[in-house]
């Protein structure tokens, strides 16, 4: 196991109706003036936005409303919300709704206080200073609730990057399972989808002897198997939301990732589609895994094979431990195409003549060198191969 620290502060209240203390945690947390910023529809639509309206007026706290966040959060709406916030002097931000509307939230955050663009912190500049961040989170996926990162996309060029700092690790986080209730079957499958690639990118390591982490990880994907068909089958199945929500929270505040290195191919391969197509992030998910992993597992056969075994139910064919490497691949595809998933860039809405291009942001962009690296380093061929399997 290699060296770590881990800080994972972020205050978490689970369960019913939790929501409706709110307007205690932004003060708890130090938050007078409060920007509510949410999504397209749903919270208002829910009811939501009135319940959490009423708790902040209830605790005597200003606030001021920016809605619009559209999942694959672009930095116009961020340049908005910080020119509002500066304008109201808000010095508390509040997030109701999934991971895009958490990291426009963060990313608004990150900038309030900053003299130049906001994007320096999407092209490497650590975040050090944040206003105060809480969450009130719609959907279990991105595990933004409990994560030092940001994901936009910047609208000139359309491609997306990330931030990161202890700084924008939200103060609380209210995980309500019953707000999850209302979303669309294919948004809750592209949730689970997210939530098991946070597993398998940590899972895909060159560091031996992890066997702590490798443990919660399989729990976790053990997990995701059991409760995603119960969602899918019914929508309001209270329980099984609330397994889901706490294992996205778990699967990415890096508490099964730390003292192992990590993968993150494929999300750097996936952010280029849903910059280029706006697919949702769990989608453009379920079609590069698989391929990544059929281009990868030779680098590591007995990793592949044993996640086969223990999380897919696969028999061991010591003599082929290949074969039961690729057959855990195989079955942890149909399991995403049983949950409504993409299988091909056909039923994702990419394109095969626009590869050269994405490969070409993939790899050169924001001063990278004709390569990304993580479980394996992948260069521009071998990307054009990954996206090429994916037609
Ligand atoms: O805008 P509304 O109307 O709210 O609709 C949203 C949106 O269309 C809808 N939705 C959310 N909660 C709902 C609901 N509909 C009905 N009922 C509810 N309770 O769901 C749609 C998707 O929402 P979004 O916030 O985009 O989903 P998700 O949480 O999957 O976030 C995706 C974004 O997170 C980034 C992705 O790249 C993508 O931009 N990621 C962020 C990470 C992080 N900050 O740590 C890590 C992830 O790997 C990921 O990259
Ligand atoms: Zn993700």
């Amino acid at each position: 196991m290699d060296n770590f620290t881990f800080y994972s502060p972020t205050y978490f209240v689970f369960g019913k109706d939790s929501e409706d203390q709110v307007g205690e945690y932004v003060k708890k947390f130090g938050g007078t003036t409060v920007l509510v910023h949410f999504g397209g529809k749903s919270a208002k639509s829910s009811g939501l936005l009135d319940r959490v309206e009423a708790s902040l007026k209830k605790e005597g706290l200003k606030y001021v409303m920016l809605g619009g966040v559209k999942p694959n959060p672009r930095s116009g709406l961020v340049y908005e919300g910080i020119e509002l916030c500066r304008k109201e002097k808000v010095d508390f931000i509040l997030a109701v709704g999934g991971g895009s509307v958490i990291d426009s939230s963060k990313a608004i955050a990150a900038g309030v206080d900053y003299e130049g663009d906001f994007w320096d912190f999407y092209s490497g500049k650590p975040i050090e200073k944040a206003l105060s961040v809480g969450t009130i989170l719609t959907i279990a996926a991105a595990g933004s609730e409990g994560s030092p990162d940001s994901v936009i996309t910047k609208e000139e060029g359309m491609f997306k990057r990330g931030a990161s700092g202890d700084a924008i690790r939200p103060k609380f986080s209210i995980l309500n399972p019953a707000l999850t209730q209302t979303l669309p079957a294919f948004q809750s499958a592209a949730g689970i989808t997210d939530i098991m690639a946070h597993l398998y990118e940590r899972y895909l390591t060159n560091t031996g002897d992890v066997e702590v982490t490798d443990r919660l990880i399989e729990a976790l994907l053990l997990t995701m198997k059991h409760e995603a068909p119960r969602v899918m089958a019914d929508p309001n199945n209270y329980e099984a939301r609330a397994n889901i929500m706490w294992a996205g929270m778990m699967a990415h505040n890096n508490s099964c990732g730390v003292g192992r290195s990590q993968d993150w191919n494929s999300h750097n391969i996936e952010h280029e589609l849903s910059a280029l197509y706006d697919c949702a992030h769990g989608a453009g998910l379920a079609v590069t895994m698989p391929a990544v992993f059929r281009y990868v597992y030779k680098h590591d056969v007995m990793r592949f094979a044993k996640v086969a075994t223990r999380v897919w139910g696969c028999q061991m064919d010591f003599d082929h431990p290949e074969v039961t490497a690729l057959e855990g691949i195989d079955a942890f595809q149909h399991f995403l195409i049983s949950i409504g998933m993409p299988a091909n860039f056909q039923q994702l809405g990419a394109r095969k003549e626009d590869i050269p291009k994405l490969v070409e942001v993939l790899c050169r962009g924001d001063g990278r060198e004709g390569s990304i690296s993580g479980f394996v380093t992948l260069s521009e061929e071998d990307c054009t191969k990954i996206y090429e399997m994916m037609v």
